[in-house]
């Protein structure tokens, strides 16, 4: 059986993430394929248990190191549970987040650090890297205009209140894993109307598709 692929969105705020994740996911089935959405944290009922404890701030006050292994074993969980277990199936897998978020988020404490912040990496996923990650990049400014407008009068998380300039700098840093590994990771401008967001996510999914194909072709025939 075919194997599958595993496609992780990233962004700041307001990005259009879930917008984005929900129609592409429409067009692949579409297309026939069998599709599985899943988001971080979360996706699985560890991973879930673990989300709530995160977001609601009541590990805050442990520590950047603290949050950073929560994410890594609520990570660990949803990969082996749900991620790894639908691609072997040949499913493709769109995750809302992945380990680029935990790069940008839990990488922006220098308490936290590269050298752990890379082990808690390489055992969370396990191998499990995307095929595909698709950063949705936005002017944090109108990012977080949007996320509040979206929220309306509930409560901004523990992550949304943060300042601006912190989120200019995640925006940067989403730019710079884009550029140290463009194998991996494409750019999409997502100040523009969603329809034209999700054209240009569709063309990179298919050209992804297609190059695996031939991949996938050759190695048969090797
Ligand atoms: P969520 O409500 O899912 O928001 P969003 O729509 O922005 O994805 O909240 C997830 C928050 O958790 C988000 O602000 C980013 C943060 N986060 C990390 O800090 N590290 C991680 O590894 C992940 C997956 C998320």
């Amino acid at each position: 059986m075919a194997k599958g692929v595993f496609i992780s969105f990233e962004g700041g705020e307001g990005a259009g993430k879930s917008t984005q994740i929900r129609s592409l996911a429409d067009v692949l089935r579409e297309n026939g394929r069998e599709v599985l959405v899943t988001r971080e944290p979360g996706g699985s009922t560890g991973a879930e248990a673990v989300r709530e404890v995160i977001l609601s701030g009541a590990a805050e006050p442990f520590g950047a190191r603290m949050e950073a292994i929560l994410f890594a074993a609520a990570r660990s969980d949803h990969v082996e549970e749900i991620i790894r277990p639908a691609v072997r199936q040949g499913m493709i897998v769109l995750c809302d987040r992945f380990l680029d978020s935990s790069r940008v988020y839990q990488g922006e404490d220098p308490a936290v650090g590269p050298d752990f912040l890379a082990a808690l990496e390489k055992v969370a996923i396990n191998g499990m890297v995307p095929d595909l990650t698709i950063i949705l990049d936005i002017d944090p400014a109108l990012g977080l205009e949007r996320a509040a407008a979206r929220r309306g009068h509930d409560v901004a998380d523990r992550y949304e209140k943060e300042t601006l300039e912190t989120h200019q700098r995640r925006r940067e840093a989403y730019l710079a894993i884009a550029a140290a590994e463009p194998e991996r990771c494409v750019v999409v401008d997502a100040a523009r109307a969603p329809e034209a967001i999700a054209e240009d996510i569709a063309l990179h999914v298919w050209d992804m598709l297609h190059a695996r194909r031939i991949e996938q072709a050759l190695s048969e025939h090797a």
